[in-house]
């Protein structure tokens, strides 16, 4: 069973501070489920997790089986068993579908080592049909052109092929019609197991009514400011972050504001100045 520790993570991007200090634990058989207001820090903290090269971490660890994740590559990440769902995924113009996985699950193996092709094709062939995706999905370059929900299917795709132990899917429902979430849903409960910690990224409860959550997590300004239990997503489903923000006295939920309060000011200085105020 594998166990993700992030202890009191800092990050910033260009000098400016969007991770204050997250505290989170993910343990193998356990579902987390981070929700939260626009611009809090949420697909910033999967990306930190993930490694990409923007973000500098400034305080803080983060540790999987109490191996130093920080100091690993990208690639040594996933190695390690980490994956992530992205948000908006990359289109890769030139890198066939079927490549990307196999090349990601070949990297996952011992050097020198590959995939069964054939055993690779079957599991490919069983996976695609699970998500009710369109058979030339394996010959088309990996996600271009695809529809916004075709491409989150991709994600889960990509995940039940290199099976990895703690998964962060960053909104997985945005952009799923309904028939899609359900399948989507479908898909990653059943590889729910005791060997499988996943984290969820969500604004809406309809993805938790198809995975089920065990922890729920709200975040704002950068951290995790609260946790509970299911009964946290239905009361923010009915009556969004207000109250948790009075509860806490937190003003203004989003890790920068400076620079759209600079824009709001000089929107009022040109008004201004337009009236000869
Ligand atoms: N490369 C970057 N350069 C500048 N600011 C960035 C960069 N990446 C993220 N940010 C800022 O960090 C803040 C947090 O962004 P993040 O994407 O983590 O929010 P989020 O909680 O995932 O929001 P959403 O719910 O809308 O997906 C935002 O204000 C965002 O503009
Ligand atoms: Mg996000």
């Amino acid at each position: 069973m594998s166990v993700l520790t992030i202890k009191d993570l800092h990050a910033e991007v260009d000098g400016k501070e969007i991770l204050k200090g997250v505290n989170l634990e993910i343990k193998g058989g356990e579902t987390h489920a981070i929700m939260g207001p626009n611009g809090t820090g949420k697909s910033t903290l999967a990306s930190v997790v993930m490694g990409h090269p923007k973000f500098t971490v400034t305080k803080g660890s983060v540790t999987l089986d109490g191996k130093n994740v920080l100091d690993m590559e990208v690639d040594e990440r996933a190695r390690a068993g980490l994956f992530l769902g992205m948000q908006s995924p990359a289109e890769v113009p030139g890198v066939t579908n079927s490549d990307f996985i196999k090349t990601a699950m070949n990297a996952r193996l011992e050097e020198g080592k590959n995939v069964s092709l054939f055993k690779f094709i079957l599991e490919y062939d069983k996976a695609v049909s699970e998500l009710k995706m369109n058979e030339d999905l394996p010959h088309r370059y990996l996600n271009e052109g695809f529809s916004g929900g075709e491409k989150k299917r991709n994600e889960i795709l990509q995940m039940k092929m290199l099976k990895p132990t703690i998964a962060i899917l960053d909104e997985i429902d945005s952009g799923l019609d309904v028939d899609a979430l359900k399948i989507v849903g479908e898909n990653v409960t059943k590889m729910k197991s005791k060997d499988l910690g996943l984290l969820l990224i969500t604004h809406y409860k309809r993805l938790l009514e198809y995975i089920e959550a065990d922890f729920v997590h709200v975040m704002m300004v950068g951290k995790i400011v609260k946790s509970g239990g299911v009964e946290l997503i239905k009361k923010i489903d009915t009556e969004g972050y207000d109250w948790i923000k009075k509860e806490l006295g937190i003003e203004d939920v989003r890790v920068i504001v400076e620079e759209e309060e600079e824009k709001v000011l000089l929107g009022v200085c040109a008004t201004k100045e337009a009236l000869g105020l």
